[in-house]
């Protein structure tokens, strides 16, 4: 199979295992241009492409720049706190003006869950979502399956604990989809008032002791307290978070096993992750970010490709 199934990423559950497979093997090909001295490809050439975000983003916003320009795709970039949203223009008038100066593809990211499968609907470009809402982040998922597959091989059969604030993340859902689509088994670990009610209906473990996930587990994902989504207190204070859901290093080193850490990023330091752990051995956390660009390079280049 050389063709993804799907002209848009939307997210990892409209996408089959094939696909997704597709996109790991074309990233591991394009990890290896980019550790040449020479890292570009004229592979998107005559493609320009708007990144759109309507919300804060480091990572994302710089690994999708960079992926379009190693592919020497045309890059515009825009940013809603500084635009004409402020003066009222909806979500489908500001990307359609983007659009009529002859954008092929709009990589989005906004606060409101499904706005990018509503954009897919209403304007005409291949639609990529970097991020809706507490919804879905594909390429945050396919990047963290490439990176565990990089690191212990075939996901099949691997045990992944996903630890932290699952009920406001986008991170755990598309991780929940790839990583069974892949075969991995998948634990949700955190306080109760942080898991999202009948999570068990998705397939996964559920597990309220964070030591007992770091002794299943052979890969621990461990996610940031979203501060910013939560409307009410789920928890007394972040030092109390910190003391019974913290991974810190006197937890790994209690464990008769290796354990792989990752973190999405942004890492609140010292509350879900301290920071022995963060700059350890056992963190990928910066292989994460690298593989990143490998990754959206793929999801740019199989996209531009899809039949329309
Ligand atoms: N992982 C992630 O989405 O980070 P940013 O919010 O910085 O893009």
């Amino acid at each position: 199979m050389s063709q993804l199934s799907t002209r848009h990423l939307l997210g990892i559950k409209d996408l089959t295992p094939e696909d997704i497979n597709l996109i790991l093997d074309t990233a591991a090909n394009f990890k290896e241009v980019i550790n040449r001295p020479i890292k570009k490809v004229p592979s998107l050439r005559d493609i320009t492409i708007a990144n759109v975000f309507f919300e804060n983003s480091t990572r994302t916003r710089l690994s999708f720049e960079l992926a379009e320009k190693r592919l020497s795709a045309d890059v515009i970039n825009f940013s809603s706190s500084n635009s004409s949203v402020k003066k009222g223009e909806t979500l489908v008038d500001t990307v359609n003006n983007i659009l009529s100066m002859k954008v092929d593809m709009v990589v989005m990211r906004h606060s409101s869950p499904g706005a990018p499968h509503f954009l897919s609907k209403n304007v005409k470009a291949n639609i990529v979502n970097a991020g809706d809402g507490t919804h879905e982040h594909p390429t945050q998922a396919l990047l963290d399956s490439f990176s565990i597959r990089e690191k212990l091989g075939d996901l099949a059969g691997k045990k992944v604990a996903i630890i932290g604030d699952i009920l406001h993340s986008r991170v755990a859902l598309s991780n929940i989809f790839c990583l069974q689509k892949m075969g991995a088994e998948v634990m949700v670990c955190g306080p109760i008032t942080l898991l999202p009610k009948h999570i068990e209906s998705l397939g996964v473990k559920v597990e309220l002791d964070v030591k007992k996930a770091l002794q299943w587990c052979d890969v621990a994902n461990v996610l940031r307290i979203q501060l910013e989504r939560q409307q009410i207190k789920y928890f007394p204070s972040l030092r109390e978070y910190s003391l019974y859901y913290g991974v810190n290093k006197k937890m790994l080193d209690e464990l008769d096993k290796e354990i792989v850490i990752m973190h999405p990023g942004p890492i609140n330091r010292g509350v879900e992750l301290s920071s022995d752990v963060a700059d350890s051995e056992h963190s990928i956390i910066l292989e994460q970010v690298q593989n990143g660009v490998a990754v959206r390079m793929a999801v740019l280049y199989l996209l531009a490709g899809a039949k329309n």
